[in-house]
């Protein structure tokens, strides 16, 4: 029997729950599409193959990692799919990393913005972390923009996921530890 998680926040716009294998066609969706992977992946699209690993990792993650992982977002308004957001950690370091892949056709309506920020806080506030990095490819000016506007400064080039990207990060402000 299939059993959906429950959502465990909301902003304005949108939820995020659990994935579970079930969900499978979503991320089939989205990283098939070449222009959602231009700057992942070296820009291939994932094969069905590729997908069902990547969903292995992501519904075991929630476990391993209390707190973290990979999270579906739909929007409140009518349910429908957009993509993912994530706080999890950036290989190869212990880093927390925020990040986020939407379906194409809900680009550009501020929606990785709103969930990027939600999810800073939540990282603050309730799992306490002190600092909060990003990652781009040096071409991804959208996102960059999107990390910028979730509050993280520009750090110049870091080395992670074996490649040479761009890093963005944010510390917990010192008024919020008081
Ligand atoms: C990156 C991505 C998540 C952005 O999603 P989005 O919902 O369109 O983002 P938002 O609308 O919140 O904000 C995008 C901002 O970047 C700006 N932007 C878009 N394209 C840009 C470009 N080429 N150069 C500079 N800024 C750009 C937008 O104008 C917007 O800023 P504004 O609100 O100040 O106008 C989306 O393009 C995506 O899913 N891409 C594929 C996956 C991906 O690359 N993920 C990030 C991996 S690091």
């Amino acid at each position: 029997m299939k059993r959906t998680p429950p959502v465990w926040l909301e902003t304005l716009r949108l939820e995020l729950r659990e994935f579970t294998p079930d969900d499978i066609g979503d991320l089939v969706r989205l990283d098939g599409d070449p222009r959602v992977l231009k700057y992942i992946n070296g820009g291939k699209p994932m094969s069905k193959r590729e997908t069902d690993t990547a969903m292995r990792r992501v519904t075991r993650y929630y476990a391993l990692y209390p707190g973290l992982g990979v999270w579906r977002a739909s929007l409140r308004d009518g349910g429908r799919f957009i993509g993912w957001y994530c706080l999890k950690y950036c290989p190869p370091t212990t880093e927390v990393e925020v990040g986020y892949r939407l379906l194409h056709a809900h680009w550009g309506r501020g929606y990785a913005t709103e969930g990027a920020r939600a999810l800073v806080d939540y990282g603050f506030d309730d799992l306490g972390l002190g600092r909060i990095i990003g990652v781009t490819h040096p071409g991804n000016k959208a996102s960059q923009h999107v990390l910028q506007k979730a509050g993280l400064s520009d750090l110049g080039w870091g080395r992670y996921y074996d490649r040479r990207l761009r890093l963005f990060a944010c510390e917990r402000a010192a008024e919020s530890r008081a």
